[in-house]
């Protein structure tokens, strides 16, 4: 698949559910949210027949995201059904880690369960490392879990892990040096996000921005300056360095800084409630649920995924005074 600017569409981000055992507020408005109820949300089911059809237009790699998507039930057993469609290559999960350690049969943790059914890269969201400011962040006090959570998913040996870190000016901004000491200490590679307009606007004022050039800077200012790594990519749009004299690698996500952010751009989500969208930074949705409901056949909804990968916008919105219709938790991260 291939849109009109030359993106080719090769990675499919599936969120399972809206629900979240956290609130950040940079995901969340923080006013009480309904929840979607259960019969709009696509069955496992129907959400693998859209996997399927996609991998039969070329996307081999799938990240499974939320809300939490480790709050939904079965979610094991329907992620251990991805890896067997043909044609997906690679299979990611992102999660807030809080239940990555929670043991859920005979003496088997989440993570566990998640490696045996064939996940290979976790993204796992770590704002900070002080426990209070975690709790402020993300509305909850699971900050023990999470780095349990970190840790079991290191004992089972994924073939990658990758911490993310949403930058936020005031909140975390004396956080980064730990956090790259504690990614260097259990060798992951972290990721410095920039904070999108994809909650309530107000979360993103600027008082609250912080870039990837500042957070770069003052990360040079104690390491000396970072070493471009042009050659290491993982799917997304991050930049790599490597932190001097030592093997740390460190990302930055710069989605409303860098002007060439969306020029690689491989992605399609797939919302829970079934709509497709063409981009993060878009109001464009398509909702695949209804004709796959009223008995849509394979051909048909391959051409709706087309005609959608024909839609997508040349760059995301974000820089133009950018108000979110939809929040981060129910569009999947
Ligand atoms: N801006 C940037 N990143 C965000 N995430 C959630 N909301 C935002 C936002 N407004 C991140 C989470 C997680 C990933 C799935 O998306 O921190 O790491
Ligand atoms: Fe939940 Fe992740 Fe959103 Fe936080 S960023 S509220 S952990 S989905």
């Amino acid at each position: 698949m291939q849109d009109r600017y030359g993106h080719r569409i090769s990675y499919l981000r599936v969120s399972i559910t809206d629900r979240c055992n956290e609130r950040c507020t940079y995901c969340m408005p923080q006013e009480l949210q309904e929840w979607l109820p259960r019969e709009e949300i696509l069955t496992f089911e129907e959400t693998l027949r859209l996997i399927r059809i996609a991998a039969e237009l070329g996307v081999s790699k799938v990240r499974v995201t939320g809300g939490e998507p480790l709050t939904r039930r079965d979610v094991v057993h329907f992620i251990a059904q991805i890896p067997t469609i043909s044609g997906i290559k690679n299979l990611g999960l992102s999660t807030n880690g809080t239940l990555l350690a929670r043991q859920i049969t005979s003496g088997k943790t989440m993570a566990t369960a998640l490696r045996e059914a064939g996940v290979q890269s976790v993204n796992i969201s770590l704002d900070t490392l002080d426990r209070d400011v975690y709790s402020r962040i993300t509305g909850r006090d699971f900050h023990a879990q999470v780095l349990e959570g970190i840790d079991a998913a290191i004992a089972v040996g994924f073939d990658q892990i990758k911490l993310n870190t949403v930058l936020m000016r005031g909140r975390n901004e004396n956080q980064l040096i730990p956090l790259i000491e504690f990614a260097a200490s259990r060798n992951l590679i972290l990721r410095f996000i920039e904070m999108m307009p994809v909650s309530t606007t107000d979360v993103l004022s600027e008082n609250n921005f912080m870039s990837i050039l500042e957070a770069k800077r003052l990360i040079e200012s104690v390491y000396g300056s970072l070493i471009p790594e042009t050659e290491f990519r993982t799917n997304g749009p991050a930049t790599y360095y490597q932190i001097p004299g030592c093997k740390q690698r460190i990302g930055f996500i710069g989605a409303m800084t860098n002007l060439h952010f969306c020029e690689n751009c491989n992605k399609l989500r797939l919302t829970c409630d079934g709509k497709l969208r063409p981009c993060l930074g878009s109001y464009l949705e398509f909702d695949i649920m209804k004709p796959l409901r009223a008995g849509a056949s394979d051909e048909e909804l391959k051409q709706f995924f087309l005609d959608v990968v024909d839609r997508k916008p040349e760059q995301h919105d974000f820089r133009d005074n950018y108000q979110p219709n939809r929040k981060m938790i129910a569009i999947g991260g």
